[in-house]
């Protein structure tokens, strides 16, 4: 059995990633940590969950465990030190926020206006996506698991640039996102009264916070437009490619074959694109290809994941499974 702790076990993609690991064959959840609710037990905030002790970050038994997740908001002040922490003490770290995703420290520090707080951090941690890092995330002591809008462009985008297929590296990725991406914390921005029956776009352009491991893990320049969908879970993007004037829909695809073997990726048929729905409480990224009518090379892609599986707690576990060499779906079908 895998021994496994969670740091901020209270919030939207902790609950996800409990609701994930209690059904998985190889885990026992060896502690859990709020902030607001220590004292209570899990179930106290979630009722059909664990009665498992909520203690607070610095109570946790870290000796206890082999692995710990830390679903954290990134600007958590106990983040860094408590990831540090932990790897000091042998355990390994899958980490949810964006704090270790740019393997770059100076990348980092153009794009944040900052410098890293643990840059010797950065350069050891994993890109936590096993399509595209497999063999690095079986080894890793430190994964920082992907973002959930990076993934509806990587996961596309890849395998087009792995088949030289662009006439043009600036790419538009127009994004649309349920508010269960931006966390359980209260906020005015994703109360129930300002998104209800509305929709809106924000941080457009280039100045999204997950705008780096997007060009990152593909290489390519990229305009990104996040919308906020009045939806629970789900995010559904649209991207814009320029592709050789030569390169037949016959040939796009067949890019993708570098997925066949891969258990969560859904290529879907011809003319068919997909839908929110198809994948919501699924841990499948589906994506669809639309030739534009009259104009060679370019196409539009549509891919959809959820936010909270594929996108975060389920892709987390996805790595778990590489990282101790467990069958890569246990838990996860
Ligand atoms: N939501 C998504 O779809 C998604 C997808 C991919 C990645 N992520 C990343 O995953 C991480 C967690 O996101 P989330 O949506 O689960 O957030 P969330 O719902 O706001 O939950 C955050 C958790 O951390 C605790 N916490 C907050 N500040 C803390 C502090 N200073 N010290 C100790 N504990 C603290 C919270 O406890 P209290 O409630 O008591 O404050 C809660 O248990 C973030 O880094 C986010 O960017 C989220």
């Amino acid at each position: 059995m895998i021994r496994v702790g969670i740091y901020g076990a209270t919030g939207y993609t902790g609950f996800e990633l409990i609701k994930v690991l209690v059904r998985h064959p190889a885990v026992e959840i060896v502690f859990a940590t709020a902030r607001s609710d220590v004292g209570k037990r899990l179930c106290d905030i979630f009722p059909t969950m664990l009665t498992t002790p909520l203690v607070a970050v610095d109570q946790a038994d870290l000796a206890a465990a082999d692995l710990v997740f830390t679903c954290l908001p990134h600007n958590a002040p106990e983040l860094v030190p408590l990831v540090q922490r932990a790897l000091d003490a042998g355990k390994r770290v899958i980490d949810f926020s964006d704090t270790f995703r740019l393997r770059d420290p100076d990348d980092y520090e153009r794009r944040r206006g900052w410098p890293h707080p643990a840059p010797e951090l950065l350069t050891a941690a994993v890109y936590g996506l096993p399509e595209l890092h497999r063999e690095a995330i079986r080894t890793a002591q430190l994964v920082a698991n992907t973002g959930c809008y990076p993934l509806t462009a990587i996961l596309p985008l890849w395998p087009l640039v792995n088949a030289d297929l662009f006439a043009d590296a600036t790419v538009i990725v127009d994004s649309k996102s349920g508010v269960s991406g931006a966390g359980r914390a209260l906020s005015l921005k994703t109360h129930f009264g300002e998104t209800h029956e509305t929709f809106s776009a924000y941080n457009v352009g280039r100045t999204h916070r997950h705008l780096g491991e997007m060009e990152q893990e593909t290489g390519l320049h990229i305009i990104f437009s996040p919308h906020l969908l009045p939806v629970y879970r789900g995010i559904l993007s649209t991207i814009y490619v320029n592709l050789r004037s030569t390169a037949t829909l016959a040939e796009v695809r067949a890019a993708y074959d570098v997925y066949r073997n891969e258990p969560f990726m859904r290529l879907l048929p011809e003319g068919r694109l997909p839908e929110l729905r198809h994948v919501q409480q699924t841990m499948y990224l589906a994506l669809g290809i639309q030739p534009v009518e009259g104009d060679p090379g370019r196409y539009i892609i549509v891919s959809v994941l959820d936010n909270l599986l594929k996108g975060a707690s389920g892709q987390a576990v996805q790595s778990m499974n590489v990282m101790f060499g467990l069958e890569e779906t246990l838990g996860l079908v």
